[in-house]
């Protein structure tokens, strides 16, 4: 694992957006897995930066999402769809077709989780998963637990995670309680992870990093996997 240090969060995205650069760069049809949150949106503005000073082509390249909240009133401006079609899909070259998320709406939520398991498949699996992380050690929506989860599957979301989300909501009533979320073992499966963090993250980091690996603390399982690389800002 590398774990790295910096000051900014600029040079935290900068350093994220090269990682991301190089990999379109090495293989334009590269998979890659997003996520969503305060964390990765300045990284999502300097890729946006870099296609429209013509450095980088989305065309060819195909994007999972980590989750998406499962609800069937939710407003459009609260989706993870929305939030990467406004932050990313809409200011680059992709095909949006090839931009996939759980559908949260379905009324079908087992066939929904399988069939997003088997469309990353499907895809060849993930070249480079962008990750951030919660206050409780969640990646994705994997929250502390007994035991982890290898697919993707149905959460029902932490007290605290609902609480930390309903920041963006005008009406903590309308913060989703459940979500579709890759597992454990799908994010692990990913070739390549890189997991962004900034200072109020500091204590979870150096617990998932340096603790017990243990379900308690999802982020732990990534000491297991070998191609990991932590930035870590350590101002705000
Ligand atoms: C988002 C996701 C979550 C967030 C985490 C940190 O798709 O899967 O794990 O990465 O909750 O969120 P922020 O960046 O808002 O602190």
């Amino acid at each position: 694992m590398k774990f790295i240090k910096v000051e900014t969060v600029l040079q935290m995205s900068s350093l994220a957006s090269e990682i991301i650069s190089a990999k379109i760069n090495s293989k334009n049809t590269a998979v890659l897995g997003f996520a969503t949150g305060s964390t990765p949106i300045k990284t999502y503005e300097i890729l946006v930066d870099l296609y429209e000073q013509n450095l980088l082509d989305f065309s060819q390249v195909k994007t999972v999402n980590l989750d998406e909240y499962c609800s069937h009133t939710l407003p459009t401006k609260h989706s993870y769809r929305y939030f990467m079609d406004s932050n990313l899909f809409d200011k680059i070259n992709i095909n949006k077709e090839n931009t996939y998320l759980p559908n949260g709406k379905t009324s079908d939520i087992e066939s929904e989780c399988a069939r997003y398991e088997n469309l990353i498949n499907s895809l060849g699996g993930i070249d480079l998963q962008i990750l951030g992380i919660g206050n409780n050690g969640h990646i994705g929506f994997n929250e502390p637990s007994d035991r982890i989860s290898s697919f993707v599957h149905h959460v029902n979301l932490c007290a605290t995670t609902i609480e930390a989300n309903a920041r963006l909501f005008e009406n903590p009533d309308q913060v989703p309680t459940t979500a579709i979320t890759m597992g454990i073992g799908t994010i692990m499966r990913a070739r390549e992870i890189v997991l962004l963090a900034n200072k109020s993250k500091t204590d979870i980091i150096n617990q998932a990093l340096f603790g017990e690996v243990t379900p308690q603390l999802p982020a732990s399982f990534l000491q297991l996997h070998p191609n990991v690389t932590v930035i870590l800002s350590t101002q705000e």
